[in-house]
């Protein structure tokens, strides 16, 4: 289960992000919003992010103006490593070697068709899994209360 959330910055991506993880078979659980009205992205990153931390889905995906409010914010709750990408390299590498498990995009800074790319990659791609990888992860969080 990924679960989705936006800003109006990011409103129109959310809904073409959806309808791409049905495409690709994923279940979808959107935290908001239901418009484009403005609206303030903690809200919602929050939402999704506390929606990993807790475990109640497997990852998330976040859409803002840049993706930066919204990692910001995720990165603020225990357990939750969310990776803003405006590649295909930086989405494979954030989930090889930082087990990324919330993806950031911003609607202003990239295009439609990179996205399909980052998001498709972000879901294909596995941790890498090795020890050098795994202690580093782990001092994400030993390190912090986070
Ligand atoms: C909203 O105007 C914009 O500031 C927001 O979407 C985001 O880019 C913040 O990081």
């Amino acid at each position: 289960m990924i679960a989705i959330g936006s800003d109006h910055a990011g409103f129109t991506y959310k809904e073409r992000i959806k309808e791409l993880l049905l495409t690709l078979g994923e279940k979808v659980q959107d935290a908001g919003p239901t418009s484009a009205a403005s609206t303030d992205y903690p809200d919602w990153g929050h939402a999704v992010a506390e929606a990993v931390s807790t475990g109640k889905v497997d990852r998330g995906i976040l859409i803002c103006g840049t993706g930066i409010g919204m990692s910001i914010v995720a990165n603020k709750h225990k357990g939750v490593r969310a990776a803003v990408c405006e590649s295909v390299t930086s989405a494979r590498l954030a989930r090889l070697h930082n087990d990324a498990n919330i993806l950031c995009v911003g609607e202003r800074v990239i295009g439609w068709e990179s996205v399909v790319d980052i998001v498709t990659a972000f879901l294909k791609t596995r941790f890498d899994g090795g020890e050098r990888h795994a202690r580093r992860v782990g001092k994400i969080h030993s390190l912090t209360n986070l």
